[in-house]
């Protein structure tokens, strides 16, 4: 866990917390517990949005399972927080479950954050998405997910 020093951190909990962002939506994003890159990853997707943030996330996959999961995010809060949020949901999920993943559990993972900030939920899940199938293509059957 990363502490982020004192007064500049009440700050930006204030800033975020007034613009709608839920307390555990603000940790996600001032923690970024699961920001970074695997260096032994199966396979590794990049994706950017209409608005310019981009996301690349890290899999390492064991048996059909999410066995680890990191993500380099260069965008807003709400791209910050949503992924960290769906790293912590897919870690430990078969492929088949995490292709099933929605952007409302992201958003209930999260618990709220702002109306506007919806779409880097759907980034964060597109960017899932992506790397789940790219891994498929490239593992064929080995990739089933059960
Ligand atoms: Fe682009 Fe949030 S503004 S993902």
């Amino acid at each position: 866990m990363t502490e982020t020093n004192g007064n500049d951190s009440n700050d930006i909990r204030g800033l975020l917390s007034g613009s709608g962002y839920s307390e555990k939506a603000i940790n996600y994003f001032l923690e970024k517990k699961n920001m970074g890159s695997l260096s032994d990853a199966d396979q590794v997707s990049e994706l950017t949005g209409t608005c310019g943030d981009t996301m690349k996330i890290y899999l390492k996959v064991e048996e059909g399972r999410i066995k680890d999961a990191k993500i380099q995010v260069l965008g807003c809060p709400g791209a910050v927080a949503s992924a960290m949020a769906a790293i912590d949901i897919i870690k430990g999920k078969t492929l088949d479950e995490v292709q099933g993943l929605k952007d409302r559990d992201i958003f209930f993972m999260l618990e709220d954050i702002p109306v506007e900030k919806t779409h880097c939920i759907r980034l964060t899940n597109k960017t899932i998405q992506k790397a789940i199938k790219e891994y498929r293509s490239n593992n064929g059957k080995n990739a089933k997910g059960e």
